[in-house]
């Protein structure tokens, strides 16, 4: 850690006494350049500021949830003014029946909705109403897609037991021989085919979905029976107004919401259309704050924002205009800079680069310039983001190609990425 973020550096220390690990999950900056922040005091539009009063324009948008920006002026309103009416009740308010209206009406596959409060939520009633509407267990997934930190899905091992995973079989994005393959390994025992709206892994490039391989997704789960689960909690309202996989064609049976639909505030959502409604109904799901009034306030005040301005092709020009001037700057400083999935949430990768050594430094360069990027982790736009915001970006990248090429022969090895060489 830099000298300069002694707050920070502080409640890092007094972490590693009451937090486990001292942070943990996708929050935790472990695995992040030395020089990035734990903690944060606030955020504002499309800016946060660290405990130590560093100020950054923000590509993570707290991975995901703020669409419109921090502290949005009127969501947070709505917000507020349910909480003067009681949040959390002995029943649902009628919030519940005007949000589910709401994304029915948004959301071209769905029939329903059921509400939760996190993704995983979300990714775990999708798989067990698919088990429950079809009578069987195995689910296909894409290999290293992640849909969530259940023991059936968590990436990492610790904690959970072989038959925690077990009636899962895996296949390669996009590729459409693997998905083939991974349904007949499940033979007559196809429960659901889960994924994601495009490959939008860590560590490696994105890649849009081949439409064919949607389609055939599609195929293969009417051909068996089976659902199709497409899990928007990630992509959501970046791509389309509608669930991710319409701009192809391709209507999913199930589709799981989290992270922006209420920007920020804390609310899931399962979808799905008729298809899957008698074995949702069936299953038993539910948790003291899923219907709480407050966030589904939000996300009816979020959703209008959707339907009413042009958030989307506003954050898509600007998304455009970013990924052309990075482009640009980081050839003429002799870079190969790869920029991949929706100009809505990029990921950036160095060629040559395979310890990220690269990218670390220009992201710590981007961090001292007030830019805050992510080095391995797919970035979001919000729609509180302005032209001059970008430029102000573009500058810091321009600058910070700079700083990379000054230094990209002298580079340390990321003792904490070995992993990636080792594999
Ligand atoms: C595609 C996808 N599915 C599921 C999840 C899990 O969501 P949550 O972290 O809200 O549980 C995430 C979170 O990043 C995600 O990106």
């Amino acid at each position: 850690m830099a000298g300069f973020n002694s707050v920070d550096r502080d409640l890092r220390r007094r972490a590693e006494a009451v937090i486990p690990g001292g942070m943990y999950g996708h929050q935790s900056v472990a695995l992040l350049p030395d020089d990035y922040p734990q903690f944060f005091a606030s955020g504002d539009g499309a800016w946060i500021t660290d405990v130590d009063g560093r100020r950054y324009l923000d590509f993570m948008c707290a991975y995901g949830p703020s669409l419109f920006g921090y502290a949005h002026p009127e969501i947070d309103a709505a917000y507020v003014r349910r909480l003067g009416q009681g949040d959390a009740l002995t029943g649902p308010s009628a919030l519940m029946v005007e949000l589910a209206e709401a994304m029915v009406g948004m959301v071209s596959h769905a029939d329903w909705a059921m509400f939760c409060k996190n993704g995983t939520d979300a990714t775990t009633m999708a798989m067990m109403a698919s088990r429950a509407q079809t009578g069987r267990k195995t689910i296909v997934l894409a290999r290293g897609a992640y849909h969530g930190a259940a023991p059936w899905c968590t990436p990492r091992p610790g904690g959970t037991t072989a038959e925690d995973k077990a009636n899962q079989v895996f296949c390669a994005y996009n590729d459409i021989a693997s998905l083939e393959a991974a349904v007949a390994r499940a033979g007559d025992d196809l429960a659901a085919i889960f994924a994601a709206p495009f490959r939008h892994d860590a560590f490696v490039d994105q890649a849009a979905p081949d439409p064919a391989y949607a389609r055939r997704a599609r195929e293969l789960a009417d051909e068996r029976g089976a659902m199709l689960v497409v899990d928007d909690v990630r992509a959501g309202l970046r791509v389309v107004r509608d669930c991710s996989w319409e701009a192809i064609g391709v209507r999913p049976d199930l589709s799981t919401w989290g992270k922006c639909i209420a920007n920020g505030h804390p609310i899931s959502a399962l979808l799905g259309s008729d298809s899957a409604r008698t074995g949702a109904a069936s299953i038993y799901v539910t948790g003291s704050f899923w219907y709480a009034g407050a966030a589904m306030a939000a996300a009816l005040e979020t959703l209008k924002l959707v339907r009413d301005t042009d958030y989307l092709e506003r954050m898509q020009g600007l998304g455009e205009r970013l990924r052309a001037g990075l482009a640009e700057r980081a050839a003429v400083a002799g870079f190969g800079f790869r920029q991949t999935g929706p100009a809505t949430m990029p990921l950036f990768l160095f060629d040559d680069d395979p310890d990220l050594r690269k990218g670390f430094c220009w992201s710590s360069a981007m961090l001292a310039r007030g830019v805050y990027v992510h080095p391995w982790h797919n970035m979001f736009l919000c729609a509180a983001m302005t032209d001059a915001d970008i430029d102000f970006a573009l500058d810091a990248a321009e600058q910070s190609f700079q700083t990379l090429g000054t230094q990209a022969n002298d580079l340390p090895p990321v003792e904490k990425l070995a992993f990636l060489t080792a594999r």
